[in-house]
């Protein structure tokens, strides 16, 4: 693996900068492999993530992108190799159910997730395929993934929760008693507070993928926390509760019970189907808004407690450097954020031409109120059209219809939230914060046309 300097960081250990040089250079070499649909075509405007240039990559880091008997395959993963007909009005098509009953995408769709490609594979995270999403909502085979020990495999019916401490009553619950109470349904993005950590003192990833797709948005469907401690019924002066995992990391972070009271939901189900593993079936804590890591997989224990546990998800790690050397602890709410999916990093406009920027927004301090879009670095803004529908701690998508000239553009997204934030500068942000921050950067993202038409990341 080359050196690569721009991660000379000093926040960085060396952890960090070897994740960090070899995701560089994964996503180096992804988008040098030839694609398949590299054409003056209008999927040409997406080159780089294909399907052959994802196998190529899986093959350089030992195969780990795809599990055993998938890289031989003829079928993009989740998908059915199927005859083309070259007159599809020839013959009757295949029957139904053949594929067993569940169903699978095209096969000449490919988007996979992309795995942070970490020292050894039994740690890692995967990035959502924004710049090729569409509409808000994220398929659950797509939803970015952070695993602190591996995805845990749960049978169900042997799985439970116990809610004890400061209660009056400990109960557990089965699965089957949870899914008897009283269940909502709401649509809440989660974003890993460790999204777009690369982007703090230079550009350095080239795809959104790369640098935002840490947050995703799925409709999220379980019994409001809040009716499971009324059952137990908390004591006075109770104030923190500890939810822990039952994966082999059994991760664990302090609550406090105002947001427990709150909007927070044990989740069972994802997009209308049982969580995924790799979600933290059968059961996870969904606490809209807050960082990633909090929203607890795989979840079989809540202790309530009046203080916070101190657990080392909220001491060694997940914590924030401020440059006067002291560190800001338990923050929870991802700020308003915003990027610009189309056009993104590593794409190239064909032609001038009528192009429509598109991007999503969120915030987890309540509802996206306005998404202004620059296309001159952010000398002057015009407001996007906000796409319904708009939702609390909820991507919301952006649009606006853009003439390009085939010079050069700067573009740039700002969001603002119904708490009166703006999205800041990287500038400001620093300004502020430092560069030994890592996780919650939330600031503008440019994205350079060049007059060639190939877009890029840049700091502007
Ligand atoms: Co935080």
């Amino acid at each position: 693996m080359p050196k690569d300097d721009r991660f000379s960081l000093p926040g960085y250990g060396p952890a960090e900068r070897h994740m960090a040089e070899s995701l560089v250079e994964i996503e180096r070499q992804i988008l040098e492999e030839p694609g398949e649909d590299d054409c003056d075509c209008r999927e040409g405007m997406f080159p780089g993530m294909t399907r052959r240039g994802l196998l190529a990559s899986g093959a350089t880091i030992g195969g780990a992108m795809f599990a055993a008997g998938y890289a031989g395959a003829d079928a993009p993963p989740g998908a059915l190799e199927y005859d083309v007909l070259s007159d599809p009005t020839s013959a009757p098509g295949r029957t139904i159910l053949i594929d067993g009953g569940y169903g699978s995408r095209s096969q000449f769709e490919n988007e996979v997730r992309w795995r942070y490609p970490t020292a050894s594979i039994d740690s890692s995270w995967s990035m959502t395929p924004l710049a090729s999403g569409h509409g808000i909502i994220t398929p659950s085979g797509l939803h970015f993934e952070r695993h602190h020990s591996g995805i845990a495999t749960i049978d169900p019916r042997r799985h439970s929760l116990t809610v004890h401490g400061m209660v009056e009553e400990p109960i557990r619950f089965t699965m089957d008693d949870l899914k008897r109470l009283p269940a909502v349904s709401r649509m809440h993005f989660i974003e890993c507070s460790g999204n777009t950590l690369t982007e703090w003192e230079e550009p350095t990833l080239k795809t959104v993928q790369g640098t935002h797709g840490l947050t995703s948005t799925s409709e999220w469907t379980g019994v409001p926390l809040s009716t499971v401690l009324e059952m137990a019924g908390v004591q006075d002066g109770a104030a923190w509760i500890l939810a822990e995992g039952a994966d082999a990391a059994v991760m664990t972070r302090s609550v406090p019970i105002d947001k427990a009271m709150d909007d927070a939901i044990l989740a069972y189900a994802q997009n209308g189907e049982a969580l995924r593993p790799e979600q933290g079936h059968p059961l996870r804590l969904l606490l809209p808004g807050f960082e990633g890591n909090m929203n607890i997989k795989w979840l079989r224990r809540l202790e309530i407690s009046d203080r916070p546990f101190m657990t080392r998800e909220e001491t060694s790690k997940y914590t924030d450097l401020m440059p006067d050397g002291t560190a800001r602890q338990f923050t929870f709410e991802m700020d308003a954020k915003s990027v610009i999916t189309f056009p993104s990093g590593a794409m190239m406009l064909p032609r001038p031409g009528y192009y429509e920027i598109t991007g999503i927004a969120w915030s987890g301090r309540g509802t996206i109120s306005r998404v202004e879009v620059s296309t001159d670095g952010g000398k002057s803004w015009q407001e996007a059209s906000l796409e319904e529908p708009v939702l609390p701690k909820c991507h919301t998508r952006f649009r606006l219809p853009w003439i390009w000239n085939g010079e050069e553009a700067v573009l740039q997204s700002r969001a603002v939230d119904d708490t009166g934030y703006v999205q800041p500068t990287i500038e400001e942000l620093v300004a502020v914060r430092g560069t030994d921050y890592v996780y919650h950067l939330n600031a503008i993202q440019s994205w350079h046309v060049a007059p060639g038409g190939e877009v890029t990341n840049v700091h502007a």
